[in-house]
């Protein structure tokens, strides 16, 4: 199967360092893939790339086999490359589910079409009993979900998540894995940032591991997390 993602490459430098070196993979469709590494190993940079949020130095991706380095965000959003954020963005003078509402509309949702589907998310995602609240209002784990429910507005091509579940509650990590992995056992593609192992073995068959930059290992989750180079970055904390 010719792959949905292909990032052939890539390297960012961030003055003398290179946060993203030469990194490589494809994505098929319907693959769910962890994204791991110690901190500050690139993934977030590497996510920033792959959704037009930043530009890379060198090295190519692909989307549906076309060159899409250089496009914005929102042109990338629009052909189904779907991006949350680490530090969660959304509009907090805005009610919950104008939020939702403004995502959709911005991906070219029609208005009755924008609203089924924002209290669909709420329902599914339990948080329609504050879907009048200002954002700001929520809690942090409340504003998690709310923008991962973003994401999925319209149908994702590609779902990028970046730590959806840090620093949330149990109940709500739970949301959201039984949200992924019931659109994953329909066909949809995700690629999910975590340092929760516990939560990448369950979710994910297949893990990339950086470090320094460097894609470590990339290969089933369980071997990946068993390769001794692995185990050496995330022990050895310095870079290798
Ligand atoms: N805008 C920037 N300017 C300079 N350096 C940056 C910038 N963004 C990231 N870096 C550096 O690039 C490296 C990779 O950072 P990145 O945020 O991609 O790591 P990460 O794997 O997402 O880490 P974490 O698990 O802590 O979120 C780090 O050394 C970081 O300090
Ligand atoms: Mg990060």
């Amino acid at each position: 199967m010719s792959p949905l993602l292909s990032v052939q490459g890539v390297t960012k430098r961030f003055g003398g360092l290179v946060a993203v070196a030469d990194v490589s993979f494809d994505i098929a469709p319907g693959e769910l893939v962890g994204l791991i590494g110690p901190n500050g190993s690139g993934k977030t940079t590497l996510l920033n790339i792959m959704s037009g949020h930043l530009s890379g130095d060198q090295g190519r991706i692909l989307l549906d086999g076309e060159p899409c380095s250089g496009l914005k965000p929102q042109g990338l959003a629009r052909r189904g490359l779907m991006r949350m954020f680490q530090l969660t963005r959304i509009f907090p003078r805005m009610n919950v589910l104008d939020n939702l509402l403004v995502g959709g509309r911005a991906l070219g949702l029609a208005a009755d079409e924008a609203k089924t589907r924002a209290n669909a998310l709420l329902e599914e995602l339990q948080i329609a009993h504050v879907g009048h609240l200002d954002a700001g209002q929520l809690s942090g784990g409340q504003m998690k979900l709310l923008e991962f429910g973003c994401c999925f507005m319209r149908t994702p091509r590609l779902a990028l998540l970046d730590e959806p579940f840090a620093a949330i509650h149990p109940t709500m990590k739970e949301i959201m894995s039984r949200f992924i992995r019931a659109r994953h056992a329909e066909g949809q593609t995700f690629v999910l940032v975590s340092h929760d192992m516990p939560v990448i073995v369950e979710l994910c068959p297949r893990s990339i591991c950086m470090n320094a930059g460097r894609v470590l290992s990339d290969g089933a989750t369980s071997q990946v997390l068993a390769a001794p180079a692995v185990i050496e970055a995330y022990l050895g904390g310095a870079a290798a």
